[in-house]
């Protein structure tokens, strides 16, 4: 595996490789859940490159960004194993030599919604680094996890708008045998919290189930509750826009999005059915 650290020398090896490219962005703190997205990325025959980048234009708490883990060697170690061709691991000021202008994505409120409300500008900065990206790496299909469902309608909009021509690729959540979605996060849980969180896609289940929405995800939060998560937003939503929905229509893909605390800890799932 090649390490490349700017965006002149990923530029020449990628020109020296006739393959095309399958590209799987991340922050790294790397788990099961990335190395899915690599695995499917290799196996579409392409050169894969991954990109570690704490991208800082996406935290709108300063707090948030100093306590992300940053484990490069462990990454690299593990990329190494699992067989990725690149790892890309731009500096801040590699990445953004000047100061990002907008990224001009009409979301049509998307940003305003759910992950949106409660990170306000998490969404722009996740738009700009995949804008940068995206031009460096010249993908020709990208990876993202459903774990961050969100995330994957809002660079499908990037894509719609500002790159027709790579295709996306929407990987299944990595889940513990518990159910609990593998996220870098579930480090800073205790052994307790880990198996309380597992509660958290127990009731996802439950509610994606029920027949009556409102009264199941008033079940679900209060079950939540009793094992120590504090819900910040549990609703059952429409795709792609992720309006609420009220009731199940049929023919349309729903989901249920959860976010919420445990032990001090931010947690997110959905479950699409
Ligand atoms: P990060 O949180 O590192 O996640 C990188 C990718 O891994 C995302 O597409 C995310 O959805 C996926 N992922 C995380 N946990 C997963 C799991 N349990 N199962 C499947 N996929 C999982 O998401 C980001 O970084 C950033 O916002 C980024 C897109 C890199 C832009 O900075």
């Amino acid at each position: 595996m090649k390490t490349l650290f700017s965006a002149r020398q990923l530029a020449d090896f990628c020109q020296a490789s006739d393959r095309e490219i399958a590209f799987v962005p991340t922050m790294g703190a790397l788990h099961e859940g990335h190395l899915e997205l690599l695995r499917q990325a290799q196996s579409s025959g392409a050169l894969t490159i991954v990109s570690v980048f704490v991208n800082p234009l996406q935290f709108n708490n300063p707090e948030d960004l100093d306590k992300y883990p940053r484990t490069l060697e462990r990454d690299s170690e593990l990329l190494t194993q699992v067989g990725a061709d690149v790892l890309f691991v731009p500096s801040v000021g590699e990445m953004y030599p000047e100061a990002p202008a907008p990224s001009g994505v009409e979301l049509g409120g998307l940003d305003t919604r759910w992950e949106g409300s409660f990170r306000p500008g998490h969404f722009e900065g996740v738009l700009q680094v995949l804008d940068r990206l995206f031009h460096m790496v010249s993908p020709k299909r990208v990876y993202f996890g459903q774990k961050d469902l969100q995330q994957c309608m809002v660079v499908r909009k990037l894509i719609e708008q500002k790159f027709s021509g790579i295709e996306m690729v929407t990987v299944p959540t990595v889940r513990a045998e518990s159910g609990l979605a593998l996220s870098s996060r579930n480090a800073r849980l205790s052994p307790d919290g880990l198996l309380r969180a597992a509660e958290i896609h127990r009731q996802l289940k439950r509610v994606s189930q029920a027949l009556a929405w409102d009264l199941a995800l008033q079940d679900a939060e209060e079950s939540l509750f009793n094992h120590g998560i504090e819900t910040e937003y549990l609703a059952v939503v429409e795709l792609p826009d992720m309006l609420s929905c009220p009731k199940a229509q049929t023919g349309h893909e729903c989901a249920v999005v959860f976010a919420g605390y445990l032990e001090g800890v931010r947690l997110i799932d959905n479950l699409c059915f």
